[in-house]
């Protein structure tokens, strides 16, 4: 799906459309639960498109863990999110995610990309490098 994506995203330069469409790949290929943008917007992340039930709008920096990959500047992986201290939990189905930073060509952090999962433990190092590569396919 890698060429796909990219042929999809490369086409287009409008931004909000890259990142719904990036989001609706991302959710129909993989059946994940979840997968959405925040921005980061003064001091809180402000949800963005996504892909998925009704989610919280708002995150504070160095909340959740959204806030805390934002915080760090790099990526978590959660493998049950009821054991991460103050994870906000916007759906009960959530059980594991993984959350990467998202950053300009000017290396400033812009966003973060969270995914959930119905499963536990369902995100490892080998989704975070694919996640991070079809990142940068967005050109933000
Ligand atoms: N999981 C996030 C909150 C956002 S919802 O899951 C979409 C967190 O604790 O940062």
């Amino acid at each position: 799906m890698q060429p796909q994506l990219h042929a999809l995203l490369i086409g287009e330069e409008d931004k909000i459309a890259n990142l719904a469409n990036f989001c609706a790949v991302l959710k129909e290929a993989f059946q994940w639960w979840w997968v959405g943008f925040y921005f980061v917007k003064g001091n809180e992340l402000v949800l963005g498109p996504f892909q998925g039930p009704v989610a919280c709008t708002r995150i504070s920096f160095g909340k959740g863990v959204c806030g805390k990959a934002w915080e760090s500047k790099s990526a978590i992986i959660v493998p049950d999110v009821h054991q991460f201290p103050g994870h906000i939990a916007c759906s009960s189905a959530s059980n594991s995610e993984i959350v990467l930073p998202v950053f300009s060509a000017q290396n400033e952090l812009l966003a973060v990309l969270d995914v959930d999962s119905q499963f536990f433990n369902h995100f490892d190092e080998v989704d975070e490098k694919y996640l991070a590569a079809f990142l940068t396919y967005l050109a933000l």
